[in-house]
């Protein structure tokens, strides 16, 4: 690094642990929902596809949580922990995408313009998922914070919840659990559709991420590990 390169702090340890559990929580979640996908394929049994889905919706909650820490940091968080500095809809946001596409030599302190519109779509589809995932939670395995409900709909006699198990027909209703069912097929698509798109995203993000390190070299990637960015004085944007 020369000289004249200063450091400067941009990502706080909040947005740091945030991004790298993120990380950690989707990988474990794509390969447990590809597994869940191409079952058959794998040749799963009742109890293999229980304990995955299982792994899955626990991997789900860290996932969830975390991520409503990010979007409540938006609001309530410091520096470029807020949305006015991470989302596309600052005022003059279409004036600096025009500059970024216009000048190849400009340095970002935050996000560029293209990432902050990364960004927007990555925080949108994980939240598609985080969502319909908590409503598939309770309807496939009758987890929290749904699955109690669930079970009260489907159940013959709702004295004996706990009967109610996966897979299982023992005090379950067959007519209200095909109503459940049909009302969870649609939302079983979005799941899936946000998979694929999220897939789609994260290999941009990360061409993105090669693409601006190699255009504004200010060390885009140990930034999101130490905090820092390193930012030629005459050259800083927002
Ligand atoms: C980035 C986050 C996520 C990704 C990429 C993802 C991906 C997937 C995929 C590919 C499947 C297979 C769908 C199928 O078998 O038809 C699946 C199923 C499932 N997911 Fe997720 N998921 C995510 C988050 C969550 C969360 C947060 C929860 C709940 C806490 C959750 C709960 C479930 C459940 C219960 C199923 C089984 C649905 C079924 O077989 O009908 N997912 N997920």
């Amino acid at each position: 690094m020369t000289a004249q390169y200063q450091p400067i702090r941009v990502w706080s340890r909040k947005i740091r642990l945030f991004h790298w559990l993120n990380l950690l929580c989707v990988l474990l979640l794509m390969v447990i929902g590809l597994m869940l996908l191409n079952g058959k394929l794998l040749g799963l049994s009742a109890d293999g596809k229980i304990l995955l889905k299982t792994f899955h919706v626990i991997t789900g909650y860290v996932f969830a949580l975390n991520l409503v820490f990010r979007l409540v940091l938006g609001f309530l968080g410091k520096g470029y922990e807020r949305w006015g500095k991470t989302l596309p809809f600052n005022p003059g946001y279409r004036r600096e995408l025009l500059a970024f596409r216009q000048n190849k030599h400009l340095v970002y302190k935050g996000h560029n313009p293209a990432g902050k519109l990364m960004v927007a779509a990555l925080l949108f589809f994980m939240s598609v998922q985080m969502l319909t995932g908590l409503v598939l939670a309770g309807t496939d395995i009758y987890y929290p914070p749904f699955g109690t409900y669930v079970a009260a709909y489907i159940a013959e006699d709702s004295d004996k919840l706990d009967e109610i198990k996966p897979y299982s027909k023992v005090n379950v209703n067959a007519q209200a659990y095909r109503e459940m069912r049909a009302l969870r097929k649609p939302v079983v698509t979005v799941h899936v559709y946000s998979f694929y798109t999220l897939v789609v995203l994260i290999v941009f993000h990360i061409l993105g991420v090669i693409i601006a390190e190699r255009r504004e070299k200010t060390a885009l990637v140990s930034a999101m590990i130490n905090g820092y960015k390193y930012l030629p004085p005459d050259k800083q944007k927002k």
